[in-house]
C-alpha cells in the first residue's frame, strides 16, 4: 500500500505556524528543526529571536505567547519557552506512534516520490579499456551507484552510463605491441577483405600485460611511440583490421569489467564509450563554426567560455588541436550531443575526480553556449576527493605500486573472513559468502560516510570493525533485528501479521528516541537526493542503529509479558529493519542472515 505522507517536521511546523498566526506574528519564522540539544528537547523553534526586533519585544515574551497558544495541542507533550527565546518542543508519544503506524503501512516508508520525475543520465565509473581498474575508479563507481539508486527511489528515470575510456593512444599501443608479437595475424594484412575471427587473439590477463609493456616501451623508444600513434590514427580513420582488433579488445575488457563491477554490486544501463561519440564530432564542430562560436586561435579551434562574473581565469574550451585532432573535451561535448538526441535528459550528473572540476566547467559552459543543451538542462559535476592510505598519501600497494581494485577488495575480504571465523557465528559453508557481503559494506560505507568532495583514509582495520561508525556495525544491527524477529515468529502465531497492525506510544526514553529517529527517514532520503549526498544516509543509519541498540539493551523485547506491547515492539523492529535495509540498499549493499 502507498499513502502520501507529510514529513514529520512539516506536520510540527503546521502547528507552530498556526500559533504564530494566532499571535499575529510572521509565520515564515515559525520553522521547526531537530533539536541541537537532545538532552533538553526533541525539536526546537528559534523564530522568537528574529521576531524580537520587528515586534520590539523581548524574545522570551514572544516565545511565552507562542507557548500559550500551543498549550493543549495534541502534537506536543511539552512546550517550553527558555531564555533568550527558544521554544523547546517534545512530541506527544501518541502522535509519534500514529506517525510510525502510517509509515509502517506504506510500501515507501513515508517517502513520497518527486512530483515531476526527471530523466537523468549519470556518468560514472569511467574505467579505461585494457587498463586494469584501480582504486581511483572505486570512488566513482561507489558514489555514482548510490546517487543513481537514490534518484531512482525518488521516482526519477535514472540512466547510468559507464562512459568507457576506449579512445586514444592506449588502443594504438596495444595494436602495435600485438603486431610485434604476432605479425602473422590476419588483422595486420592490409589487403585482406574477408571476415575476421570471432575469438580474440588474447585473454584478459595477456591484454593487461600487453598494455603496460607497450606503454613502457613507448616512453623509452621514440620510433615505437610513433608507430603506436600511426596505428591509433589508422584505427580512428577506419582501418578494418584494427577496428576488428578494437572490438576484441573491447569485448574482452568489458566482460572483465562487468565481473569486477558485479562484485561491487554496481551495474550500468549503458555501456557507451568515448568511441561512440566520435561520429558526432564533425557535424558538431561544423555547427560551432557556422554559428560563430568556434574560432581559430594559435592554430587551434576554440570556444570562449569565460563569464564576466568569473573571479578566476577560465581558459577557452579547445575543440580541435592545430593538427585537427580532437581532444578529451571534444569527446565529452559530442557525448552530450548524442545523449540529448537519444535520451533527451533533463539532467546529466558526472561523478568524477574533483581535479577535473575546471575541465567540466569549461565543457558545461561550452555545451550551454553553443546550444548543445537547452538553457534549462542541468549539467552537474559531483567531484570526489582522493582515497588515501594511512600515511595520508594516495593509496598504494605495500611495494608502492598502484593498487588494483581487485586486490583491495580481496584484502578486505580476507580480513573479514578472518574475523568471521574468529567470531564463530557463521556456518563454515556460509563463511565465504558472508565475508563477501560484509566486506562490500565495509568498503562502500567507509567511502560513502565521508562527504564525497573530501579526501579520506582507507583504513582497513577501522572499516572492517563491527563497532563504531562502520558498515559492519550497521549490518550487525540488521542481523540482530532479524534474529529477534525470527525467534518471535517461531514462538508466536501472529508473528507474520506484526507488520500490519499499529504501533503503541513509547514506554521508555530509549524507545521514544528510536521512534524519533525512525520518523526522520523520509526527510533524510529527500535531503540526500537533493544534495547528491549519500553521506547523509550514512549518518542517519548510524544514529538509527545507535538508537536501536540502546533500546535493545534497555528492553526485554521478547520477555515483555504484555502481549499487545510485545507485538508493538515487534512492529517497531520490523519497521527499523525495513528502514535500515532500504537505506543500505540505497547505498549499494545489503545484509547477511548471520554474522
Ligand atoms: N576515463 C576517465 C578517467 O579515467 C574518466 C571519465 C569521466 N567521465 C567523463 N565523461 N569524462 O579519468
Amino acid at each position: 500500500m502507498c499513502v502520501s505522507m507529510e514529513k514529520i517536521s512539516n506536520l510540527i511546523c503546521k502547528e507552530t505556524e498556526e500559533a504564530f498566526a494566532a499571535c499575529g506574528y510572521d509565520t515564515a519564522l515559525a520553522k521547526v528543526t531537530v533539536s541541537n540539544r537532545p538532552d533538553l528537547c526533541e525539536y526546537q523553534c528559534n523564530g522568537a529571536m528574529p521576531l524580537a526586533k520587528k515586534e520590539k519585544k523581548a524574545p522570551i515574551i514572544i516565545a511565552e505567547s507562542i507557548k500559550e497558544k500551543l498549550s493543549g495541542n495534541p502534537v506536543f507533550s511539552e512546550v517550553d519557552a527558555v531564555k533568550p527565546g527558544f521554544l523547546n518542543l517534545k512530541l506527544n508519544p501518541e502522535f509519534l506512534a500514529d506517525y510510525l503506524t502510517k509509515m509502517s503501512a506504506d510500501d515507501r516508508l513515508g517517502c513520497d516520490p518527486v512530483e515531476n520525475p526527471k530523466t537523468v543520465i549519470i556518468d560514472y565509473g569511467g574505467p579505461n579499456v585494457a587498463k586494469p581498474l584501480h582504486v581511483g575508479h572505486l570512488r566513482s563507481a561507489i558514489i555514482g551507484e548510490s546517487v543513481k539508486r537514490i534518484g531512482r527511489f525518488m521516482g526519477n528515470h535514472m540512466i547510468g552510463d559507464v562512459h568507457l575510456g576506449d579512445w586514444g593512444l592506449q588502443m594504438g599501443l596495444i595494436i602495435t605491441e600485438l603486431q610485434k608479437r604476432q605479425p602473422e595475424l590476419v588483422y595486420f594484412k592490409e589487403d585482406y577483405t574477408g571476415k575476421y575471427p570471432e575469438t580474440a587473439p588474447f585473454t584478459i590477463s595477456e591484454l593487461e600485460e600487453i598494455y603496460p609493456t607497450a606503454s613502457k616501451k613507448s616512453k623509452e623508444d621514440e620510433a615505437y611511440k610513433n608507430e603506436a600513434m600511426q596505428a591509433t590514427y589508422e584505427l580512428q580513420h577506419g582501418r578494418r583490421g584494427y577496428q576488428a582488433l578494437l572490438s576484441h579488445i573491447l569485448n574482452v575488457s568489458v566482460s572483465d569489467l562487468k565481473k569486477n563491477y558485479e562484485r561491487l554490486e554496481v551495474s550500468f544501463d549503458l555501456w557507451k564509450g568515448e568511441s561512440d561519440a566520435q561520429p558526432y564530432i564533425p557535424d558538431m564542430v561544423e555547427k560551432m563554426k557556422a554559428d560563430g562560436y568556434a574560432y581559430v586561435s594559435d592554430g587551434a579551434l576554440v570556444v570562449d567560455v569565460k563569464e564576466e562574473s568569473d573571479t578566476k581565469e577560465i581558459p577557452p574550451c579547445m575543440i580541435l588541436k592545430s593538427d585537427g585532432a580532437s581532444l578529451y573535451n571534444t569527446t565529452d561535448l559530442a557525448t552530450i550531443v548524442f545523449r540529448m538526441q537519444d535520451y533527451a535528459p533533463d539532467e546529466i550528473i558526472y561523478v568524477v575526480d574533483k581535479r577535473q572540476e575546471l575541465y567540466f566547467t569549461q565543457v558545461f559552459r561550452c555545451a550551454k553556449k553553443t546550444g548543445i543543451v537547452k538553457e534549462d538542462t542541468k549539467l552537474q559535476f559531483l567531484g570526489f576527493g582522493t582515497m588515501n592510505g594511512k600515511d595520508g598519501k594516495p593509496f598504494k600497494t605495500r611495494e608502492g605500486g598502484i593498487m588494483r581494485l581487485e586486490s583491495l577488495v580481496e584484502n578486505t575480504n580476507e580480513e573479514m573472513r578472518r574475523k568471521i571465523i574468529e567470531g564463530g557465528k557463521v556456518a563454515p559453508e556460509l563463511v565465504e559468502e558472508t565475508s563477501k557481503i560484509i566486506s562490500l559494506a565495509a568498503i562502500k560505507y567507509g567511502d560513502l560516510s565521508n562527504q564525497a568532495s573530501k579526501d579520506y583514509i582507507f583504513d582497513i582495520d577501522r572499516f572492517t570493525s563491527f563497532e563504531g561508525n562502520t558498515g559492519p556495525y550497521i549490518l550487525y544491527t540488521v542481523v540482530r533485528i532479524k534474529s529477534i524477529l525470527k525467534k518471535y515468529e517461531e514462538s508466536e502465531e501472529d508473528g507474520k501479521d506484526a507488520r500490519m497492525a499499529g504501533i503503541e506510544a513509547a514506554n521508555s526514553d530509549s524507545e521514544k528516541a528510536l521512534m524519533l529517529e525512525l520518523a526522520k527517514f523520509n526527510e533524510t532520503v529527500e535531503n540526500a537526493y537533493y544534495e547528491l549526498a549519500p553521506h547523509k544516509i550514512c549518518s542517519y543509519i548510524y544514529d538509527l542503529s545507535n538508537a536501536f541498540n540502546r533500546f535493545y539493551h534497555d528492553t526485554p523485547i521478547l520477555g515483555e509479558q504484555d502481549e499487545k506491547r510485545r507485538a508493538s515492539y515487534i512492529r517497531e523492529l520490523n519497521l527499523t529493519k525495513r528502514v535500515l535495509e532500504t537505506c543500505i540498499g540505497l547505498l549499494g549493499f545489503y545484509a547477511p542472515e548471520r554474522m
